[in-house]
Protein backbone atom coordinates (compact mmCIF):
# COMPACT_ATOMS: atom_id res chain seq x y z
CA UNK A 1 0.00 0.00 0.00
CA UNK A 2 1.38 3.47 -0.56
CA UNK A 3 2.24 5.55 2.15
CA UNK A 4 0.01 8.70 1.14
CA UNK A 5 -3.11 6.54 1.37
CA UNK A 6 -1.88 5.33 4.82
CA UNK A 7 -1.16 8.58 6.13
CA UNK A 8 -4.21 10.17 5.10
CA UNK A 9 -6.21 7.41 6.31
CA UNK A 10 -3.95 6.75 9.48
CA UNK A 11 -4.89 10.40 10.14
CA UNK A 12 -8.33 9.71 9.80
CA UNK A 13 -8.62 6.40 11.90
CA UNK A 14 -6.07 8.80 14.78
CA UNK A 15 -9.12 10.03 16.12
CA UNK A 16 -11.80 7.17 15.71
CA UNK A 17 -9.57 4.45 17.06
CA UNK A 18 -8.48 6.49 19.86
CA UNK A 19 -12.42 7.04 20.84
CA UNK A 20 -13.18 3.64 19.93
CA UNK A 21 -10.54 1.75 21.98
CA UNK A 22 -7.38 2.19 23.46
CA UNK A 23 -5.83 -0.50 23.55
CA UNK A 24 -6.47 -1.16 20.09
CA UNK A 25 -8.89 -4.32 19.49
CA UNK A 26 -10.04 -5.54 16.16
CA UNK A 27 -13.01 -8.23 15.45
CA UNK A 28 -11.86 -11.61 14.87
CA UNK A 29 -14.09 -14.44 15.13
CA UNK A 30 -16.85 -14.86 17.14
CA UNK A 31 -18.31 -16.98 20.15
CA UNK A 32 -22.08 -17.66 21.86
CA UNK A 33 -23.87 -14.76 23.44
CA UNK A 34 -24.25 -16.83 27.31
CA UNK A 35 -27.55 -14.33 27.55
CA UNK A 36 -28.88 -16.10 23.86
CA UNK A 37 -27.18 -18.77 22.39
CA UNK A 38 -28.61 -17.94 19.01
CA UNK A 39 -26.98 -14.47 18.94
CA UNK A 40 -23.33 -14.54 17.57
CA UNK A 41 -21.01 -12.53 19.43
CA UNK A 42 -17.74 -10.70 18.01
CA UNK A 43 -14.52 -12.02 19.90
CA UNK A 44 -12.01 -9.20 20.08
CA UNK A 45 -8.11 -10.20 19.22
CA UNK A 46 -5.45 -7.08 20.31
CA UNK A 47 -3.64 -5.95 17.38
CA UNK A 48 -0.55 -6.85 19.25
CA UNK A 49 -1.57 -10.43 19.04
CA UNK A 50 -2.15 -9.70 15.10
CA UNK A 51 1.26 -7.78 15.01
CA UNK A 52 2.54 -11.31 15.81
CA UNK A 53 3.50 -10.19 19.68
CA UNK A 54 6.54 -9.07 21.08
CA UNK A 55 9.22 -10.60 19.11
CA UNK A 56 7.58 -9.29 15.89
CA UNK A 57 7.39 -5.86 17.49
CA UNK A 58 10.91 -5.57 18.53
CA UNK A 59 11.94 -6.89 15.16
CA UNK A 60 10.10 -4.28 13.63
CA UNK A 61 11.34 -1.69 15.83
CA UNK A 62 15.44 -2.97 15.13
CA UNK A 63 14.55 -2.33 11.49
CA UNK A 64 12.79 0.75 12.37
CA UNK A 65 15.54 2.63 13.94
CA UNK A 66 18.06 1.34 11.43
CA UNK A 67 15.73 2.73 9.12
CA UNK A 68 15.60 5.99 11.05
CA UNK A 69 19.67 6.15 11.41
CA UNK A 70 20.03 6.34 7.70
CA UNK A 71 16.87 9.18 6.64
CA UNK A 72 19.35 12.28 6.17
CA UNK A 73 15.54 13.89 6.46
CA UNK A 74 15.63 13.14 10.22
CA UNK A 75 18.50 11.89 11.84
CA UNK A 76 20.44 14.80 12.88
CA UNK A 77 18.07 14.75 15.88
CA UNK A 78 19.33 11.05 17.05
CA UNK A 79 23.04 11.49 16.69
CA UNK A 80 23.72 11.44 20.33
CA UNK A 81 21.68 8.37 20.65
CA UNK A 82 23.37 6.44 18.12
CA UNK A 83 26.36 7.63 19.46
CA UNK A 84 26.11 5.91 22.84
CA UNK A 85 25.00 1.84 22.70
CA UNK A 86 23.52 2.00 26.22
CA UNK A 87 20.98 5.04 25.20
CA UNK A 88 20.16 3.52 21.81
CA UNK A 89 19.06 0.22 23.62
CA UNK A 90 16.77 1.93 25.84
CA UNK A 91 15.30 4.19 23.30
CA UNK A 92 14.21 0.74 21.25
CA UNK A 93 13.23 -0.67 24.61
CA UNK A 94 10.78 2.20 25.89
CA UNK A 95 9.39 2.03 21.74
CA UNK A 96 8.76 -1.70 21.97
CA UNK A 97 6.83 -1.04 25.67
CA UNK A 98 5.16 1.44 24.08
CA UNK A 99 4.03 -0.09 21.01
CA UNK A 100 3.34 -3.50 23.22
CA UNK A 101 1.48 -1.26 25.55
CA UNK A 102 -0.92 0.72 23.16
CA UNK A 103 -2.03 -2.55 20.76
CA UNK A 104 -3.00 -4.14 23.89
CA UNK A 105 -0.23 -6.67 24.56
CA UNK A 106 1.53 -7.12 28.32
CA UNK A 107 3.89 -4.30 28.59
CA UNK A 108 3.94 -1.13 30.87
CA UNK A 109 5.47 1.77 29.12
CA UNK A 110 7.59 4.02 31.72
CA UNK A 111 9.50 6.43 29.34
CA UNK A 112 8.20 10.35 29.19
CA UNK A 113 5.08 11.59 28.09
CA UNK A 114 5.22 12.16 24.18
CA UNK A 115 4.96 15.63 25.04
CA UNK A 116 7.41 15.74 27.65
CA UNK A 117 9.91 13.51 25.34
CA UNK A 118 9.59 16.07 22.65
CA UNK A 119 10.10 19.28 24.15
CA UNK A 120 12.40 21.72 22.82
CA UNK A 121 12.91 19.27 19.32
CA UNK A 122 10.52 21.87 17.12
CA UNK A 123 9.87 18.59 15.05
CA UNK A 124 7.89 19.36 11.84
CA UNK A 125 5.27 18.03 9.99
CA UNK A 126 7.63 16.69 7.13
CA UNK A 127 10.25 15.43 9.72
CA UNK A 128 7.29 13.22 11.45
CA UNK A 129 5.84 12.12 8.19
CA UNK A 130 9.19 11.12 7.35
CA UNK A 131 9.36 8.95 10.70
CA UNK A 132 6.15 7.22 9.75
CA UNK A 133 7.40 6.86 6.50
CA UNK A 134 10.64 4.79 8.08
CA UNK A 135 7.99 2.44 10.44
CA UNK A 136 6.11 1.83 7.48
CA UNK A 137 8.86 0.40 5.32
CA UNK A 138 9.74 -2.04 8.15
CA UNK A 139 6.22 -2.95 8.33
CA UNK A 140 5.95 -3.57 4.82
CA UNK A 141 9.47 -5.49 5.25
CA UNK A 142 7.78 -7.84 8.14
CA UNK A 143 4.75 -8.74 5.80
CA UNK A 144 2.38 -6.83 8.50
CA UNK A 145 -1.30 -7.03 6.80
CA UNK A 146 -3.00 -3.26 5.90
CA UNK A 147 -5.30 -3.68 8.25
CA UNK A 148 -3.27 -3.52 11.13
CA UNK A 149 -0.36 -1.24 9.55
CA UNK A 150 -3.43 1.24 9.56
CA UNK A 151 -4.32 0.60 12.86
CA UNK A 152 -0.84 0.75 14.39
CA UNK A 153 -0.29 4.31 12.27
CA UNK A 154 -4.07 5.56 13.35
CA UNK A 155 -2.69 4.57 17.19
CA UNK A 156 0.57 6.94 16.80
CA UNK A 157 -0.82 9.53 14.36
CA UNK A 158 -2.83 9.77 17.38
CA UNK A 159 0.16 11.21 18.96
CA UNK A 160 1.44 13.83 16.78
CA UNK A 161 -0.10 16.77 18.15
CA UNK A 162 1.79 16.14 21.47
CA UNK A 163 4.89 15.73 19.33
CA UNK A 164 4.97 17.85 16.07
CA UNK A 165 6.14 21.90 17.03
CA UNK A 166 6.97 20.88 20.57
C1 LIG B 1 4.60 8.63 16.45
C2 LIG B 1 5.81 9.14 16.45
C3 LIG B 1 6.78 9.03 17.60
C4 LIG B 1 6.78 8.22 18.69
C5 LIG B 1 5.78 7.13 19.04
C6 LIG B 1 7.95 8.53 19.47
C7 LIG B 1 8.30 7.90 20.63
C8 LIG B 1 9.37 8.26 21.42
C9 LIG B 1 9.71 7.66 22.68
C10 LIG B 1 8.95 6.52 23.34
C11 LIG B 1 10.80 8.27 23.16
C12 LIG B 1 11.54 7.97 24.47
C13 LIG B 1 10.99 8.82 25.60
C14 LIG B 1 11.84 8.72 26.87
O1 LIG B 1 13.07 8.85 26.78
O2 LIG B 1 11.27 8.52 27.94
C15 LIG B 1 11.20 9.26 22.18
C16 LIG B 1 12.30 10.05 22.26
C17 LIG B 1 12.81 10.77 21.22
N1 LIG B 1 12.16 11.05 20.04
FE1 LIG B 1 10.36 10.36 19.48
N2 LIG B 1 8.63 9.54 18.85
C18 LIG B 1 7.96 9.88 17.71
C19 LIG B 1 8.32 10.83 16.79
C20 LIG B 1 9.54 11.44 16.75
C21 LIG B 1 10.03 12.25 15.66
C22 LIG B 1 9.22 12.58 14.40
C23 LIG B 1 11.31 12.62 15.99
C24 LIG B 1 12.27 13.45 15.21
C25 LIG B 1 12.21 13.62 13.92
C26 LIG B 1 11.59 12.07 17.30
C27 LIG B 1 12.77 12.25 17.99
C28 LIG B 1 13.01 11.76 19.25
C29 LIG B 1 14.28 11.95 19.95
C30 LIG B 1 15.51 12.68 19.41
C31 LIG B 1 14.15 11.34 21.18
C32 LIG B 1 15.21 11.22 22.29
C33 LIG B 1 15.97 9.92 22.15
C34 LIG B 1 16.93 9.69 23.31
O3 LIG B 1 16.58 9.98 24.45
O4 LIG B 1 18.04 9.23 23.06
N3 LIG B 1 10.50 11.36 17.72
N4 LIG B 1 10.29 9.24 21.15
Amino acid sequence: MKINSKVVLSTLFASLSLWACSPATSQSGSKTNTNNPNVSMPVTKPLYERLGGKDAIIAVVDDFVGNVAGDTRINMFFAQTAADPARLAKFKNLLVDQVCEATGGPCTYTGKNMMEAHKGMKISEAQFTALVEDLDKSLDKFKVGDKEQMELLGALGGMKADIVGQ
